[in-house]
């Protein structure tokens, strides 16, 4: 006797800091749940929204997501605005306190006033393990759907806004290169990335870079590393006659004391200076035009966040939005979907936790660069510099790799365990 399948009413939310892309995968969901005839469910501003709906500033069917639910004007009327708008039409939020007693009750009353079958939370490492945690107590059938900037969500080779980012980045690095050549400047370039350094990294190759520091590999600016990029800048001025210079930096790159500088690219800006300055006092043929440099810094910020998602985080966006909706339709629910040597899949969240809780406690980064990985090689391959650090001074913990090498794979037919961000692009 067939089962008669019930009609599902889901959840989605976006949390965290914004991305491009969110959108798209908001379309996707509803696009492909409501084709099979299914009710999705808007939450405002993450899992405030669900406190909004006890507190009475809600109604339920104000909620109602519908496809190309949004009123366009004249002839546009009917267009597919969630593909290519940025940041989230829900709301998200970056902060909130879901450890007060009071606030995660709400947040679980929320959610089952709702009477939600599934929630699918879109978010980077932090905000999924605050609604993971929320999930556990309500027993909510959750599906997360990782979205990020830093590209550091571990198990999955691509987050969505990771690709758009680096593509904004890249072009702020030609659109500097020629006012630092007009005026024979170096510039340092502060890039996003929280304490990951994927976008610089990523940004800087194909922005041609001449330098490039990462967190991974260079913590903190020492006088030894300062000393290593002046000298490897000299050189770039005579033997290359390159009297330019483009250096970035990830804002997770800390000062000489180890310290958090959200100006980290003006604080570089200034020790290059200063330091050039000494070496060329030290009479030294190599050292001689350094007297005169001037350095400038640009610190792209939040604009790395912005514009309409390129097409692969378009595709990306959209193949997860309905990889998430399949896994609910599958009842396969805490899943976290990844995208996986160019394929979608899922990991158990159960799984995948773990890695997160423990880096958030250690205060490291669940999925740094692979400081072996094919990228930090190519852009050696190409003499940028990253810091001049041996393999062995490199900053990468033992446990992290084990972590990040250690997969599910009860949910794929590739028997790789090598789940590392890097080694596995390759
Ligand atoms: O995690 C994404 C991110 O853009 C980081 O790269 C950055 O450090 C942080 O968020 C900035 O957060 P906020 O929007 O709160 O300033």
């Amino acid at each position: 006797m067939s089962k008669e399948k019930k009609n599902k009413r889901i959840g989605i939310l976006t949390s965290g800091g914004d991305c491009p892309g969110l959108n798209a995968i908001i379309r996707a969901v509803v696009k492909y749940a409501t084709l099979k005839g299914w009710e999705v469910y808007g939450i405002p501003r993450s899992t405030d929204g669900f406190i909004d709906i006890v507190h009475g500033k809600l109604q339920t069917e104000e909620l109602k997501l519908k496809e190309n639910g949004y009123d366009i004007p004249g002839v546009l009327q009917g267009l597919d605005v969630l593909h290519f708008l940025s940041g989230s039409v829900l709301g998200s939020l970056n902060k909130g306190n879901p450890n007060d007693p009071q606030v995660s009750q709400d947040i679980l009353e929320g959610y089952q006033r709702l009477g939600l079958d599934a929630l699918i939370a879109i978010g980077g490492d932090g905000s999924s393990e605050i609604i993971y945690n929320l999930a556990k107590k309500g027993k909510w059938n959750l599906v997360v759907i990782p979205k990020t900037i830093d590209n550091d969500v571990a198990f999955t080779e691509r987050s969505v806004g990771f690709d758009t980012a680096c593509n904004t980045a890249t072009q702020a690095l030609y659109d500097l290169t020629f006012t630092a050549a007009s005026h024979e400047r170096v510039m340092v370039v502060q890039m996003m990335g929280r304490d990951a350094g994927h976008l610089a990294l990523h940004s800087g190759i194909a922005g041609g870079a001449d330098a490039i520091l990462v967190p991974e590999l260079t913590p903190k600016l020492d006088e030894q590393l300062i000393d290593k990029l002046c000298k490897y800048i000299a050189k770039m001025r005579l033997s290359r006659r390159r009297k330019f210079a483009l250096i970035v930096i990830a804002e997770g790159v800390k000062d000489l004391h180890g310290q958090k500088d959200n100006y980290i690219a003006e604080t570089l800006a200034k020790l290059i200076n200063e330091y050039s300055h000494k070496l060329c006092q030290k009479g030294d043929r190599l050292f001689a035009d350094m007297d005169n440099i001037d350095t400038r810094a640009a610190i792209l910020g939040h604009l790395q966040r912005c514009g309409a998602p390129t097409s692969f985080d378009r595709i990306l966006a959209t193949v997860f939005g309905i990889k998430a909706v399949s896994l609910i339709e599958q009842e396969r629910f805490n899943r976290l979907v990844v995208w996986q040597n160019g394929n979608v899949d899922s990991k158990n969240l159960d799984q995948v936790m773990p890695l997160i809780k423990w880096c958030h406690q250690e205060d490291m980064c669940p999925a740094p660069l692979d400081p072996d990985g094919f990228m930090v090689r190519t852009a050696l391959s190409l003499g940028i510099f990253l810091g001049g650090l041996e393999p062995h001074q490199r900053h990468f913990s033992d446990q992290q790799r084990t972590y990040s090498n250690a997969g599910d794979n009860s949910n794929t037919n590739n028997p790789s365990p090598n789940l590392h961000q890097e080694s596995s692009v390759v």
